[in-house]
């Protein structure tokens, strides 16, 4: 039987819908759950997502303020831009777009250091971090929280299931790791280049993918009856593909998140979700 595909669009709207009443309750208070967004330079990618999020924020009855700079914007103007958002009471998140122009590069954790963690609504600070591994309450990074939201879909228990994350990332791998371990998953974190890394993927009971390899991992690389969630966005001539060839993966797994149409369209709900707790917490 084809795997179950784990529909993130649905989900998504789900999710959405269900925040337009507490940012009714908050607005009942006076509060308009508002993001603040750096977007620095002509990156097109970019300022298509930020469109996109300003957008969202306003499906739910809140905000989102885009403040655009110029390529050249150097990095004491960033700082200075987010001490001011840091400290207007009418901002309750606060997101830096990337990537950053490359003379930014290197100042890129400085940046995103800056940003207070009561408004760090992409859950990239070391204080959010540090919250997640601990396991008190914080802001959990958008993609790494759609997956766990997406696994949730599967109503599988997970206690006890083995794990197989293939990736790292700040953003997705390290997080999501730590939270399936919360939830008592025996969790093994794999590098996209590990010489055996077949051997591990066909261990997972739960398999999440963030590769950056368009289509490379294939049925006969999964568990059968898995649960396969593909954080994976490459774009390959022209269209996006996953990690995963969808076509194979499908036939073995038993449930499947594709790329696209999965994690992508959850991030953004995600981002509103943390928008919306910023918020709460912030007027509490
Ligand atoms: N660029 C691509 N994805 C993201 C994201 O989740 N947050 C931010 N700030 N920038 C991104």
């Amino acid at each position: 039987m084809p795997a179950q595909i784990l529909d993130g669009k649905k989900l998504s709207n789900e999710i959405k819908e269900g925040l337009k009443a507490e940012v009714e309750a908050l607005k009942a208070k006076g509060v308009v759950p508002t993001i603040g967004m750096l977007l620095v330079g002509d990156d097109e990618a970019s300022a298509l997502y930020v469109g996109l999020k300003a957008k969202a924020a306003t499906a739910i009855g809140g905000e989102g303020k885009t403040f655009k700079l110029p390529e050249d914007v150097t990095f004491e103007e960033i700082m200075e831009l987010i001490d001011k958002l840091n400290n207007d009471p009418s901002i309750h998140g606060i997101l830096v777009q990337l990537p950053l122009p490359k003379h930014l590069h290197d100042k890129e954790k400085a940046i995103l250091d800056a940003i207070i963690p009561e408004k760090d609504v992409d859950g990239f600070h070391p204080t959010s971090i540090g919250n997640l591994v601990i396991g008190d309450d914080g802001f959990v990074g958008c993609t790494a929280f759609a997956c766990m939201k997406l696994l949730e879909l599967t109503g599988q228990d997970l206690k006890g299931k083995h794990a197989v994350v293939v990736g790292h990332s700040i953003e997705v791998g390290k997080p999501v790791s730590m939270l399936l371990f919360a939830k008592g998953c025996v969790v093994t974190i794999v590098h996209p280049d590990d010489p055996k890394l077949t051997e591990y993927t066909k261990q997972g009971d739960i398999l999440i993918l963030e590769m950056a390899k368009p289509k490379f991992v294939t049925g006969d690389m999964v568990k059968p009856g898995a649960i396969v969630i593909d954080t994976g966005s490459n774009w390959v001539d022209g269209k996006q593909v996953g990690d995963a060839d969808k076509e194979s993966v499908e036939q073995v797994a038993g449930w499947l998140s594709p790329s696209p149409g999965g994690v992508g369209p959850m991030i953004i709900a995600m981002l509103m979700y943390n928008l919306v707790k910023a918020a709460q917490q912030q007027s509490a």
